[in-house]
């Protein structure tokens, strides 16, 4: 009866479709940062145990609202409580992912123009490459196309089989990278910033800029993992399944910190370098190895991959929204869904300095985030609707579908999940929803 909307067509499938969303640009550009910027070590262990304590049991109440409902976030919501205005928590999602989607294209424009940049042996200046409108509005329109034409395949026919090749790829790449950037004279430096902990370093904002983190890495908070769970069969085992796909996004994130912080070091760079890091750094960086332009070109290849595994998740919320409730035709609502992306998208590719109203747009105070248009984006769709998005659906798993119902839902299929139902049940009702609550009210500078 589902079969017109499509099914994972095995476990494996679901499992690499799904941590090929978490693992993106949030994984190997955004942690290594946020790494940097928190401290090191610390935050590490901080990050890793709320992944655990809260990401997991969250990812799993989302995926049992899909499988459970068959269904995009807001038939789910609508199934559970018809005509309230809940299915608003489900609106917030398809507008979550496409926001995302829009500012995630422009950086993802960036790496593929980075391989090229560094295939030719000179990337030159990153300001001037941003601030270039011709080049970075074709590079968003070129990553939205291939992310569309994709999609266009359907769930098992693209998105599927695109992430079993794409993801070991993936990771085969970065297990080379790493044992390049160990091998370099000066790296122990950077193995010791990452891996032995000043715990000093902690504070409230940093456990806040921890948990914050973990739901973008982990796609949480918009409903992609209730869309994701609708298209699992009821037979898999939704526990084990959450179980890889976190160990899996977060390897490649402390992976990705394994390649970082000992290539940072190695030259004396600062691990403090923010945002820019991947597209400033490492480009110098590349530039004083031997070879560097091919392993720099590599690199940027590797994260447009992990990027477009995650691209292909965010259009895959509204489409699959439109077709099951709108009745549209997957394979034209994509094209036109993957345009308003693209247009969405213009305003933050325009405001790295191309444009000036955009580049100062300063709609969002300046303490919440900076002026240009990409980052008012990044502020109001990838922290601010994430986390609200993840505190209503949280309470609504949890209370209103309840949170028996659900792990109900999880145990069907699952051999383990039974001996944790109860502890379960008590984090997604208590634990969970008062934790996003904190992060929210950091948003607002409550605790500054
Ligand atoms: N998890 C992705 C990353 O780490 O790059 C970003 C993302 C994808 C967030 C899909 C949310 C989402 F629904």
């Amino acid at each position: 009866m589902q079969s017109h909307r499509g099914e994972w067509s095995s476990k494996i499938g679901f499992i690499l479709a799904a941590s090929g969303s978490a693992i993106g640009l949030g994984n190997i550009w955004r942690y290594p940062y946020i790494v940097g910027k928190n401290g090191g070590a610390a935050f590490v262990i901080i990050y890793l145990l709320i992944v655990v304590i809260i990401g997991l049991p969250y990812m799993l109440g989302e995926l049992a609202l899909g499988r459970s409902s068959q269904k995009n976030p807001v038939g789910a919501i609508g199934a559970i409580k018809p005509g309230s205005w809940w299915k608003g928590v489900g609106y917030l999602g398809v507008l979550t992912g496409l926001g995302i989607l829009s500012f995630y294209g422009v950086i993802a424009g960036w790496t593929v123009g980075y391989v090229f940049k560094m295939f030719s042996g000179a990337p030159g200046n990153f300001a001037a490459f941003i601030s270039e409108p011709v080049q970075v509005t074709l590079l968003l329109a070129f990553f939205i196309f291939i992310t569309a034409a994709i999609v266009h395949g359907g769930v098992s026919g693209g998105i599927e089989r695109w992430s079993k090749i794409l993801m070991p790829i993936l990771f085969v790449l970065m297990v080379i990278l790493i044992i390049y950037a160990v091998s370099l004279p000066g790296s122990g430096a950077g193995l010791r910033f990452y891996l032995m902990p000043d715990f000093s370093k902690i504070d409230g904002n940093v456990i806040l800029a921890a948990l914050g983190q973990a739901f973008f890495s982990l796609s949480l908070g918009m409903g992609l993992m209730i869309t994701y769970g609708s298209y699992v069969t009821k037979s898999d085992d939704l526990f084990s399944s959450a179980g890889y796909i976190v160990f899996f996004d977060s390897l490649i994130a402390i992976m990705s910190g394994l390649i970082i912080f000992p290539a940072l070091f190695a030259s004396g760079q600062d691990p403090e370098a923010g945002a820019k890091l991947v597209f400033v750094v490492f480009p110098e960086l590349f530039m004083t190895m031997p070879f560097g332009s091919i392993i720099g070109g590599i690199f940027f290849i590797l994260l447009s991959v992990a990027a477009l595994t995650s691209t292909i998740s965010l259009l895959e919320v509204p489409v699959a929204f439109l077709v099951d409730e709108k009745k549209f035709h997957r394979k034209r609502i994509v094209w036109v869904v993957a345009g308003i992306a693209f247009l969405l998208g213009l305003p933050s590719a325009l405001s790295q300095g191309a444009n000036d109203f955009f580049s100062n747009f300063g709609l969002i105070p300046e303490r919440l985030a900076d002026p240009d248009f990409l980052s008012q984006m990044s502020f109001v769709f990838g922290d601010f609707s994430l986390a609200f998005g993840a505190l209503l659906l949280s309470i609504f798993i949890g209370w209103v579908w309840g949170a028996k119902a659900a792990a109900a839902e999880i145990a069907q299929g699952s051999r383990f999940f039974g001996k944790v139902f109860n502890i379960w049940v008590i984090m997604m009702r208590y634990v969970i929803p008062l934790s996003i609550f904190i992060i929210l009210l950091n948003l607002f500078g409550l605790f500054n």
